[in-house]
């Protein structure tokens, strides 16, 4: 059982709100990856960016994020650029069940459009540079997650996390059913059973590839 939950997906489509609703759900702690960064350097998100530039902000996000893959019983909300290194990737599928927020460009749009939080969209013209950047993305969060749901402008946060609640319960005993690669008796009437911990049995490594993207 991976018993972390990361959520994934692009600036504005609700890891936060969402992942501090769903840690309430399931009774877990929440902790946001952003938040660490910026408690760390004791700067906020646009400063580190400013003073430090992106290279800087990416290198503490990845020991971050490591760091709190390595946690228990933990929701975990990214930002949206954690998809860019595969090392955040891996440490994140280690330990955690992934769902990516897959939000509607407007819905972004909408939510983003007064912030000045975001040094990335700090341009002129933010649609397109979030159309832009969002389809480059699309893939990896596609491909990093185990779990996907859609969110527009009439999704409510609380049936959001009711959905990755129970996807996390059913799917991620499934997964981690699928990956067992042993053989143990208790395994061979091939009745999967919800809620059991297969964390003692021996697993894969799910996968590892190679990409490291600038964008
Ligand atoms: C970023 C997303 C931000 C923050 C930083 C870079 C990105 O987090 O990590 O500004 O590259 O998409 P949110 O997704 O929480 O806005």
């Amino acid at each position: 059982m991976k018993d972390n939950i990361a959520l994934i997906g692009f600036m504005g489509s609700g890891k936060s709100t969402i992942g501090r609703v769903l840690a309430k759900f399931l009774d877990m702690k929440f902790v946001d990856i952003d938040r660490l960064i910026a408690a760390r350097e004791k700067k906020t998100i646009p400063e580190i960016f400013a003073e430090k530039g992106e290279a800087y902000f990416r290198k503490l996000e990845r020991d971050i994020v490591y760091e709190e893959s390595l946690e228990n019983n933990i929701v975990i909300a990214t930002g949206g650029g954690v998809i860019i290194d595969n090392e955040n990737i891996k440490a994140l599928r280690e330990t955690s069940y992934v769902v990516y927020l897959d939000c509607t460009i407007d819905c972004i749009y909408d939510r983003v459009k007064n912030s000045k939080t975001r040094p990335l969209l700090n341009v002129e013209n933010m649609y397109d540079k979030i159309k832009d950047l969002h389809s480059k993305r699309e893939i990896l969060y596609k491909i990093s997650a185990d779990y996907t749901v859609k969110i527009d402008k009439s999704s409510n946060m609380y049936d959001t996390a009711e959905k990755i609640k129970q996807a996390y319960i059913y799917g991620n005993n499934l997964l981690t059913w699928t990956n067992y690669t042993g053989y143990d008796p208790e395994l061979s009437g091939g009745v999967l059973t919800p809620g059991k911990d297969s964390s003692k049995y021996p697993r894969k490594r799910e996968f590892g590839f190679g990409f490291n993207i600038g964008f």
